[in-house]
């Protein structure tokens, strides 16, 4: 067709208007790719954020994870029902449990205790598992391989996204060695009460015990040997000799000797407490003694000091091992731990049973003087070892099951 004058701008040829024409397409050519390059630039701008978010999230799941398993408090998740969805390492290492072994369990199968706890939130018994609510609770734990502990747990619901309550979530912690430190305290409070009140009646008894045993003694010298009372002055001071060693045992409780400053080469001191231990009347011979020196150590103290509380500990062993077992002795040197560097260095001495044990409720009371459970003890074997012990800085710890045996644990700074 042929293209009217008044399209041509005026004095333009039609080879002109072509090359018009490409120029023009050409232009719009280079817009429309300009256009589309800065659009897919602005694509793949938000592609990499979406990605970089992406990331973050499953940064943040691992973090969660890592943060879950980590942290060193027990964490128990459970659903509805009270079954147990999850169970991190802590919770695995403190309960001896692994998340296999209770995965879908119901809770109070693990821990019998929390039953009652969230039963107890205004359910009836049948009615089972009652979600727990931001509450407290302390309670006695059997460690799988049963050892007893004591566990502080806190309790709260469990939600999801939308906010519906899914379960609960159990935090606990073991609060074994924290309330083991908080008996010593009131022990060692009670003990020195008792001990200074104590000590200056022991004193008082024992100056009318000596002038009774010396005026007897005149007595049985100037009726003679052939006085038919002869046999009642001796039991006298049969008495008397006994209500004097009881004493002197309640004043070395009462009033222990200043510590002392010697070296004394503890392994070779134990070994000779060992081999006279073992040749004396306290212990039968259906008793094994194991020997487990683990390092050479040293320490400055009263070598009669260290015997007594080693004695008082091995005649106890013993006594708990009536048909005999085994009897170890245990010394290893214990460096501090890191954040108490400034601490001295430590030596451990440990003495198991593998004896009757020691009932749960008497564990609190055994160090006390005059607490006994046998029927000719006095009761202050324990109290002395506790006396001297702490009189050297040291501490004692017990660990006991009953029908397994127990073991005392020494520490003393060296
Ligand atoms: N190794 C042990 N195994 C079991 N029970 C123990 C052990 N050691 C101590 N006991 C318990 O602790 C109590 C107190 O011990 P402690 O040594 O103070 O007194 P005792 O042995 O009864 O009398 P004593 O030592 O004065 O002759 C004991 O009566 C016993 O019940
Ligand atoms: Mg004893």
């Amino acid at each position: 067709p042929s293209l009217g004058p008044h399209f041509f701008p005026p004095g333009m040829a039609q080879s002109n208007y072509v090359f018009f024409l490409i120029a023009v397409n050409i232009m719009g050519f280079f817009l429309v790719a300009l256009l589309s390059s800065y659009l897919a630039e602005q694509i793949r701008r938000k592609e990499e954020e979406l990605k970089a978010r992406l990331v973050d999230y499953s940064q943040l799941e691992q973090l969660y994870k890592h943060i879950v398993q980590n942290v060193p408090s027990g964490l128990i998740t459970v659903d509805g029902e009270g079954r147990v969805t999850s169970f991190n390492r802590t919770a695995e290492e403190i309960t001896g449990y692994r998340l296999e072994d209770v995965y879908q369990k119901e809770i109070g199968e693990i821990l019998p205790g929390i039953l009652e706890l969230s039963r107890s939130a205004g359910r009836a018994l049948e009615q089972g598992w009652e979600k727990l609510r931001f509450s407290r609770w302390e309670t006695k734990f059997e460690k799988r391989g049963g050892t007893s502990l004591t566990l502080g747990f806190s309790g709260s619901p469990l939600k999801d996204s939308e906010g519906q309550e899914i379960g609960s979530i159990l935090i606990f912690q073991d609060l074994t060695q924290l309330r083991e430190m908080e008996e010593e305290l009131k022990r060692r409070e009670r003990l020195s009460a008792l001990g200074s009140l104590a000590a200056g009646m022991a004193h008082e008894i024992r100056n009318p015990l000596a002038s009774i045993s010396g005026s007897i003694e005149i007595m049985k010298e100037e009726l003679g040997e052939s006085s038919s009372h002869n046999q009642l002055m001796d039991i006298v001071l049969r008495e008397v000799a006994c209500l004097n060693s009881l004493i002197a045992d309640f004043l070395l409780f009462a009033r222990p000797a200043p510590p002392g400053k010697d070296l004394v080469p503890l392994n070779d001191l134990v070994e000779e407490i060992l081999i006279m231990f073992g040749n004396s009347a306290d212990c039968n011979p259906r008793i094994r003694i194991v020997r487990n020196f683990q390092d050479p150590v040293a320490l400055r103290a009263d070598p009669q000091q260290i015997k007594q509380v080693i004695w008082n500990l091995l005649i106890n062993a013993a006594q708990a091992m009536p048909e005999g077992g085994d009897l170890t002795v245990e010394l290893r040197r214990r460096l501090p731990i890191l954040d108490h560097a400034d601490q001295p260095a430590q030596c451990e001495i440990s003495i198991s049973d593998s004896g009757t044990g020691i009932a749960e409720g008497d564990v609190g009371k055994i160090f006390d003087p005059f607490f006994t459970t046998k029927e000719n003890g006095t009761g202050l074997g324990l109290s002395i070892v506790h006396r001297i012990v702490e009189n050297y800085g040291g501490k004692v710890w017990v660990r006991s099951q009953i029908g397994r045996g127990t073991t005392f644990t020494i520490y003393l700074p060296v």
